[in-house]
This record gives structure tokens, sequence and C-alpha cells, in this order.
């Protein structure tokens, strides 16, 4: 089966192709992606209105540009696959009409994927790692501990109650006068810095249940940063705060990851592996305590590699294929959503508000 994926939820236009045989062999044959980083760098942050115009003009060239490099024709394809959701709806509605396009021109399936069920599901593909399994999704736009019983079988243990935790770097590192994205200058700037310096709160730490809670940490770096005496800050305050900020971040994870490791036990006792992915999987503080855990608790950590921790367009031609396997695919009047929840009973968390 060759299946081409599409992802233009967020700020990457994406496309790529993967061949499956029958007996689970899978191979990525193109995997293109095209960062709006520069874009949106003026910014300091996604605007939806620049990322759905750029995904509009790149769309199609970053599609033939996957099959060339997969070095194949539309008429090889077995189905189409783009993300239906959820993510900014402009850019949603691009790559499925995309999508839809090229399934009606060559009568080939088409399958609206769940943009988060394409994180859930990567570690299948890269290290083929068995249901039932944890999975910790730290992104910009995502901060979710789900249970992953089977394809379409998942249960939301914890999710944020405000901020992203990748937003929350970034936001962190707008304060701090580091670059967009936040993540990689903060961890840069950590290394050299101070993390008992500054006393940061670890939101929600010990409270039962598995929400995050990150709005609250970055309010305590704004006063932190405006207690210091006026006037530019020093190269060390900002090393001292990106280190005091990422061990608290890294803190909370590592606690609230913790518990969902116990409640998950309970419901699958034969679980063995804790998943991570997102954008904010790449950085080390947060996956050595991770790795800390796991072993402590008897489990192995998995992390597919960088690139497909963040959005691409593989996760979601794989998780097409492991739908299309189980007899799965959507009608070209699929509409796309703007919100998606992959675990639609999960009770509302407090002030979770548009988080999925
Ligand atoms: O998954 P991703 O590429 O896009 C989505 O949000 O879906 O994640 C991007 C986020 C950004 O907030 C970025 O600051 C964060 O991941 N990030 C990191 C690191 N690299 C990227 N956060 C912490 N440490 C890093 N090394
Ligand atoms: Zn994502």
């Amino acid at each position: 089966m060759i299946v081409l994926g599409i992802e233009t939820s967020c700020d990457e236009t994406a496309a790529a192709v993967i061949r499956s045989d029958d007996n689970g062999r899978s191979e990525i044959l193109a995997d293109v992606v095209l960062s709006q980083i520069e874009a949106h760098r003026p910014f300091g942050g996604i605007v939806p209105e620049v990322a759905a115009r750029a995904h509009l003009e790149f769309a199609d060239r970053v599609v033939k540009q996957a099959m060339a490099q997969a070095g194949l024709s539309f008429d090889q394809l077995d189905a189409v696959a783009a993300t239906g959701g959820p993510g900014l709806i402009g850019g949603v509605i691009v790559g499925v009409m995309t999508a839809k396009a090229i399934a009606a021109a060559y009568t080939i399936p088409f399958v609206a994927v769940n943009h988060l069920e394409g994180h859930a599901l990567t570690a299948r593909l890269t290290n083929r790692v068995e249901f039932p399994y944890l999975l910790l999704l730290v992104s910009g736009g995502h901060s979710q501990l789900l249970s992953v019983r089977g394809v379409g079988d998942y249960t939301r243990l914890g999710t944020t109650i405000d901020d992203a935790v990748g937003e929350a770097f970034d936001k962190t590192a707008k304060m701090l006068g580091l670059g967009y994205p936040g993540g990689p200058p903060i961890e840069a700037a950590a290394r050299s810095g101070d993390a008992t310096r500054f006393e940061l709160p670890r939101p929600l730490r010990g409270k039962p249940g598995c929400h995050f809670s990150f709005s609250g940490l970055k309010a305590a770096v704004k006063r932190a940063i405006d207690a210091l005496p006026p006037g530019e800050l020093q190269a060390q305050d900002v090393n001292d705060m990106a280190a005091s900020f990422q061990a608290a971040v890294t803190d909370v994870i590592g606690e609230r990851t913790k518990r969902a490791i116990h409640i998950f036990r309970e419901q699958c006792p034969d679980a063995k592996t804790l998943v991570v992915a997102g954008g904010v999987a790449a950085n080390t503080a947060l996956r050595s305590r991770l790795e800390e855990i796991t072993s402590a608790e008897g489990m192995a950590l998995a992390a597919p590699p960088l690139r497909l921790c963040t959005d691409n367009g593989a996760m979601i031609a794989w998780a097409g294929i492991e739908r299309l396997r189980l007899g799965q695919s959507d009608g070209l009047d699929f509409a796309p959503r703007p919100r998606w929840p992959l675990d639609p009973d999960a009770p509302k968390a407090a002030g979770a508000g548009v988080k999925a």
C-alpha cells in the first residue's frame, strides 16, 4: 500500500509518501517539510492568516516535491490522507481540498486524519511500539497525556487547563529577548544558567489527576524579570531564568507523567511503554527526566526521531495507513474540523477552553 500524507494544520506545509506491506514493513519514500517559521518570526508567534496564505501558496509544490522524491506518479498511489483537524482552519481546508482533488482525479480513497492521532501513532511506524501505550504529547499546541489502546481507542488522562507547554517556552523566550520558536534558545541558555536562582512555581504538582497548567509559571517568570534592576537584562539573568524555567517545566511534566503511568497501569496492567512526541520532546532535560522516571517504573521510553516528533506529512500518511488497514476511509463530503478531540468523552478540564 502506497499512501500520500498531507499536513497543513499549523505552520508547516508538509507532504510524505509511505509504502507499507502486509508483513509490517514500512518505508518513508519521501518526507518534505516546508517550515513557515521565517514568515511568523517577526510576530513572535503564529499568525493564522499568514499561515493560511502560505499553505495555499505552497501546498501543491510540496506535494509535487514529495511525489518526485518518492519517484512515483499519482496513479501509483493507493490512497491519500490529509489532516482533517484540529488546527488552524484555513490551513486545514487547504490540505483537505488538495487531498480530495487528488482522490477524485485518481479515484482513490481519501482519509481525513486527526492531527493528534497522527502524533499518537507515529511511534508504531518508527519504533514498532505495540498497543497499549501511554502517550505524552507536548508541542506548541498540545500538552496531553493519553492512553492509546488501539486505532481510534484513546482515553485522555490529562490536558492543559490553560497554555500548551511549547507556548510557555515561546512566551518565556520572548520575555527574555530570545528568538522564536523559544524552545531551542531556552534550552541552550539554560546550559549556562543556575536553575536555583529564581524560585518559580510548579503548577498543579502533587494535585490529583494529571492535568497541566503553565500560565501561572509564565506570569511568575514575568514578575521575576520585573523585579530585576531596571535596564537591559544581563546574559547571566537570561541564562539563570531559562534554567529556572526549564527546571520548573521538567519537574511538572515529570510528576504529572509519573502519576499518569500509575493510572494507566491500573487500566492496562501489562503496558510497557511511554511514548513521547511533539516539538518539546526535543528538550534534552525533559527527555532525561522521562528516562529516569520510566526506568524507575520498569517501563520503556520510546521517542520517534526528532524530525517525526514535530509536525510532518509522514505521521499523517501513517495514520491513514492504520485506518485503511481497518477498512476505514472518508467521503469527499468530509468537513474540516477546527476542534477534534481524540477522546470526545473526556470530562472538560476547567479552563481548558479551546485546547482539544
Ligand atoms: O510539534 P511542534 O513542531 O509544532 C506544534 O506545535 O504542533 O512544536 C513546536 C514547539 C514550539 O513551541 C517550540 O518552542 C517547542 O516545540 N520546542 C522546544 C524545543 N524545540 C522545539 N521546546 C523545548 N525544548 C526544545 N529543544
Ligand atoms: Zn502537532
